[in-house]
């Protein structure tokens, strides 16, 4: 029966994307050539990101004999040179390793709160919100974790010696690399920003020509930083001379962070959330990301219907999905925050009963965010990218990381080169006032000195039978969550392939604003007929995500890279006998 339903599905998935799908969705932009969308296989190893000399960085440390995690760094800094929108070594991130031997860590290098913020410092003298001063400019970042979080996973996990790592990237920046036809795109719109950010001329002509695809973009000063970094770890860049150019560069715009904020940056090692989904077992990033948590209790809400018998993209699926969605982000906006100044119900809220209490109030009918009423919890004592690897060993790597905004706060750090992070928006400037992903939050997440904001960054890991099967992540900002949901049921309950999975349209929704956003193509005109009889408001908008997935069959791994952005799976070929 299940087999059956499994089978229609598929049929149903294969008629609609050759019918409504957006031609360009299933063709990868990366250049002037359209790829096909494709799966990359190999028992020794696949890398998957969204930038192709990026994920080249990572198969050349697979193929020398490097682990997943020693792979994960290069692919981290390289995509700081080669993704300068939200690649970076002025943000931060959640990294989730799984080790051949079953063990799951997760790194966590989300940035913090310089020490002299606080929570009335993005309000004017009446108490409002000034937009802008959280999302651009000096004081929209929070203290860089990248350069601590790689070095921790190293420090644990790495086996090549650290230099090694970082090489990669250095020559992408002092060789430079070649810009594709989206890239070359999206920095020449970064023009009208040069009046109030000139640190962003770095990515223009001398000339000042617009740069075609084909355009080598060299960054001396970012590898001069990157060799301080390969020369000295994470003192080459929380210490010294980078350091003190960022200290420089906050004086001159008035930012917070201090040499002392950069000096006690530590990133720290934590449990990653867990739960289970139709006989599988889903591992996430934990609080201060609400990715995992939020993750883990919509698929909790949703095990409680047969989806995969209602079909793909059937009216009652998709409304059970939204409806889903509603609950958990309002639980993400109540409860979530920095587990370090939180308490945080974390086992309520990824608990079977919890879940089974929430989905009581669910009708065919669409409910009402203004209305919605969680059941009490006991007190208890978004432009991003993912990339994931696994290498022959049989160790996995899940890494989401961000500047949040496409090119941060859009300061790059004079004589450093590169971007800093606007995270500080990500906390609740204000309580019930929305952040640039229009999320709403209160006191678990307002600004205290110190504090890491909350997330929505999602690197996750699925196994099967304790073996990995799938390794998958996005960015998206607030859609972050609904993206990887909508991976999970695509494959375990709708039986999608995984570039099915991976091209197929996105919907979402987040509680507050009431409304369901969908991608060009994602319902019939049926299905948005009886959508809107249900009383769900739809909205057209941008591509959702960018998901980089890997699934594993026995001892071999396939990589598939989301047509969206165009990115680039690979896989090892050789690996070389290390000396
Ligand atoms: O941490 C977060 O949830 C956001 N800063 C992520 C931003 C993001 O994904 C933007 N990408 N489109």
């Amino acid at each position: 029966m299940r087999e059956r339903s499994r089978g229609v599905n598929r049929l149903i998935v294969i008629i609609i994307l050759i019918f409504i799908s957006n031609p360009a969705l299933i063709c990868a932009g990366t250049g002037d050539k359209k790829e096909k969308v494709q799966e990359e296989c190999s028992e020794k190893g696949v890398v998957v990101s969204v930038s192709r000399d990026a994920t080249e960085a990572g198969i050349h440390v697979l193929e020398k004999g490097g682990n997943a995690i020693d792979a994960a760094v290069a692919v981290g800094f390289a995509l700081s040179v080669t993704y300068p929108a939200a690649g970076n070594i002025g943000g931060g991130g959640f990294m989730l390793i799984r080790t051949a031997e079953g063990e799951n860590t997760l790194v966590d290098f989300r940035e913090k709160a310089p020490a002299a913020a606080n929570q009335n410092m993005y309000l004017d003298s009446n108490g409002e919100v000034i937009k802008e001063l959280s999302r651009l400019g000096h004081k929209a970042s929070g203290v860089p974790g990248t350069v601590a979080g790689l070095y921790l996973a190293y420090k644990i996990y790495g086996t090549l010696n650290w230099d090694e790592l970082v090489a990669p990237a250095i020559r992408l920046a002092e060789e430079g690399f070649t810009v594709n036809n989206e890239m070359a795109e999206s920095l020449n719109g970064l023009k009208k920003e040069w009046g109030n950010y000139p640190g962003l001329k770095k990515f223009a002509r001398d000339d000042r020509k617009p740069l075609r695809a084909g355009y080598r973009l060299f960054q001396p000063d970012l590898a001069v930083t990157l060799r301080r970094i390969a020369e000295n770890g994470p003192e080459g860049f929380y210490a010294g001379k980078t350091a003190e150019l960022i200290d420089e560069e906050m004086k001159r715009g008035g930012g917070l962070i201090t040499i002392e904020d950069l000096n006690q940056y530590q990133a720290v090692i934590r449990d990653p959330v867990e739960g289970d989904y139709r006989g599988y077992h889903i591992i996430s990033a934990p609080p201060p990301s609400s990715g995992g948590t939020a993750l883990i209790e919509i698929l909790n809400m949703l095990e409680e219907y047969p989806l995969g018998s209602y079909g793909f993209m059937s009216v009652r699926a998709v409304q059970l999905v939204i409806e889903c969605e509603r609950r958990v982000y309002l639980d993400r906006s109540i409860y979530l925050g920095d587990p370090d100044f939180v308490d945080i119900p974390l086992s309520q809220l990824i608990s079977k009963e919890y879940a089974r209490k929430l989905v009581s109030g669910i009708t065919t009918e669409a409910g009402s965010s203004s209305r919605l009423d969680n059941p009490p919890i006991r007190p208890e004592s978004e432009e991003t990218t993912h990339y994931s690897i696994t290498d022959s060993e049989g160790n996995s790597v899940s890494t989401t990381t961000t500047l949040n905004g496409s090119y941060g706060s859009k300061v790059v750090v004079k004589g450093a080169g590169f971007l800093l992070n606007n995270e500080m928006d990500d906390f609740s400037v204000k309580a019930g006032v929305p952040n640039m992903y229009g999320l709403v939050g209160g006191s678990a997440n307002a600004i205290e000195p110190g504090k890491r904001m909350l997330s929505s960054m999602a690197p996750t890991i699925v196994t099967k039978n304790d073996e990995v099967y799938l390794i998958v992540g996005t960015p998206g900002g607030s859609t972050i969550i609904t993206s990887i949901v909508q991976i999970i049921l695509d494959i375990i309950d709708f039986g999608l392939s995984p570039v099915e999975a991976v091209s197929t349209q996105r919907y979402h929704h987040q509680w507050l604003p009431d409304i369901v956003y969908y991608e060009s193509g994602t319902f019939t005109q049926i299905l948005k007929r009886d959508l809107e009889e249900k009383g769900y408001i739809l909205k057209k908008r941008s591509p959702i995500g960018d998901v980089q997935l890997i699934m594993v069959r026995g001892e071999v791994s396939c990589g598939v890279s989301d047509p969206r952005i165009g990115g680039a799976a690979s896989a090892v070929k050789e690996i070389s006998t290390r000396q």
